[in-house]
């Protein structure tokens, strides 16, 4: 008789690809995919904790999956990502979720097995979350989603201490992997028949400072870019302070290489960003903007925007307002700051009110959308390399694919999904473009 399981994932890309070596590792075991939460044997909820709201998803859905353990009291239920690897969740689950099997963190995920083995055997909860990170396990089994784009990390960690961010906590410091494992991995991908990949990172841009050679995320793109395939290769995420000239030059010049660039600025008054601890100043990023678009015309340039850190005043938040104007980005991922337990940030005064941060994060969110349809209508009449994905979610009747700059492209046709076609665009709006193909 089969087992089932089931994972639900929170949070980012990396997330969802470290559900895809959870995936993998269980069917090995194994376990086959649940069709329906009822008829699952084991669950995972893999955490993301970057934000409050984030956490409170998770708090909320193991509220519910205490009703499905109480009607199939042989179900496991596992907690893991970077929510299990805080410090002080274990010890709360244990005494406010009792239905929870099992808990463990960021730096044991090819433990699962013999987890799963404790925690079926074991009455009380099964707790393994390890301090250090230790090395990178190589080879474990991805189960990736059938498709188009695939996924593969290729750093793991954080090293910069962003005065806000929980991230170095619960992910540990910077790991590279080594670069023949990376490219061997991408062009496997290639092969197998994927059209896009994306290299994932906390920091691309510093990828390969801790590795034994003088290897850098230049030279990855750069070989990457050289080998034998037709598909695309997208990257995330680069801090400007270590996006070098030397990947501008390399960006301008690779061919297989998307031109999109997502920058997080987080802010624009040099005093906050200093606060946050970015490393750059307001100057220092719109100069690399700058050289960015000269060298790469058409760059899609996308960023994240944090309103509301402590002490951030008035003039300070207009200052980031002002930024977006000069920047026109061509899309923002904007955040209310969340305090996050054990940050510098945290612990500093002057926390902005919840209702002002809610009135900074509206005009923002209103500047970026006008701005992002300004430049979403300039497109009008352009032509672009569409990777075509599928049906569209809002008008299964239509087709949708992604341009080089990431933007969604909705197609009235149903022909060539799963192809990279040429399309003229036709209309441009806040969240897609439309557009038709060319023959
Ligand atoms: N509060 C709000 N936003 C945050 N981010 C990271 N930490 C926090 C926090 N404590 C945002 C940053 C980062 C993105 C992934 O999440 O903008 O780039
Ligand atoms: Fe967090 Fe800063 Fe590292 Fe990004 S670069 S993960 S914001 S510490």
């Amino acid at each position: 008789m089969s087992l089932y399981y089931l994972i639900e994932t929170f949070g980012c890309q990396m997330n969802a690809h470290d559900s895809e070596v959870l995936a993998g590792l269980l069917e090995e075991m194994g376990y086959r995919p649940a069709k329906a939460r009822e008829e699952a044997d084991l669950i995972l909820l893999n955490t993301c904790c970057v934000r409050e709201s984030a956490e409170n998803k998770v708090w909320g859905r193991l509220g519910v999956l205490k009703r499905l353990k109480r009607e199939n009291p042989g179900l496991i239920i596992g907690v893991c990502g970077c929510m299990a690897q805080e410090e002080g969740t274990a010890e709360r689950i244990r005494r406010r979720y009792p239905h929870v099997d099992l808990v463990f963190g960021t730096h044991n995920v090819h433990r699962l097995p013999d987890l799963i083995r404790e925690a079926r055997e074991s009455n009380a909860l099964v707790v393994e979350v390890l301090e250090s990170e230790g090395g990178i396990v190589e080879h474990l089994p991805a189960k990736r989603a059938p498709g188009l784009s695939a996924w593969v990390t290729v750093m793991y960690g954080c090293n910069n201490f962003c005065s806000y961010c929980i991230v170095p906590y619960v992910r540990g410091r910077q790991r590279s992997r080594e670069p023949r494992s990376v490219i061997d991995e991408v062009s496997s991908l290639f092969a197998e028949g994927y059209k896009e990949v994306t290299l994932l990172g906390q920091n691309v841009n510093a990828y390969g400072r801790d590795l034994a050679e003088e290897y850098d995320f230049a030279d990855l793109l750069s070989e990457l870019d050289r080998l034998d395939h037709a598909g695309r290769i997208r990257y995330m995420t680069s801090h400007p302070r270590d996006f070098s000239d030397k990947l501008i030059d390399v960006l301008s010049k690779t061919k297989h290489v998307c031109e999109h660039i997502h920058l997080p600025v987080q802010a624009g008054s040099d005093r906050i960003l200093s606060l946050m601890n970015r490393g750059y100043t307001r100057d220092g990023y719109l100069a690399l903007v700058q050289r960015i678009r000269k060298a790469i015309p058409n760059a899609s340039i996308t960023t994240d925007i944090i309103v509301g850190f402590p002490g951030e005043s008035e003039s300070e938040f207009e200052e980031t307002l002002d930024l977006v104007k000069q920047v026109r980005f061509d899309a923002a991922f904007t955040f209310v700051y969340s305090p996050r337990r054990g940050t510098r940030a945290a612990a500093m005064e002057n926390q902005v009110p919840a209702d002002e941060k809610q009135r900074r994060i509206t005009a923002l969110v209103e500047l970026q959308n006008r701005i992002t349809k300004e430049v979403n209508n300039a497109m009008i009449g352009r032509i672009e390399e569409v990777l075509v994905e599928g049906p569209s979610e809002k008008e299964p009747e239509k087709l949708s694919g992604r341009t080089r700059g990431n933007k969604v492209v909705i197609i009235d046709s149903k022909q060539h999904p799963g192809a990279l076609v040429n399309v003229r665009i036709t209309d441009g709006g806040t969240y897609y473009l439309k557009g038709e193909i060319l023959r």
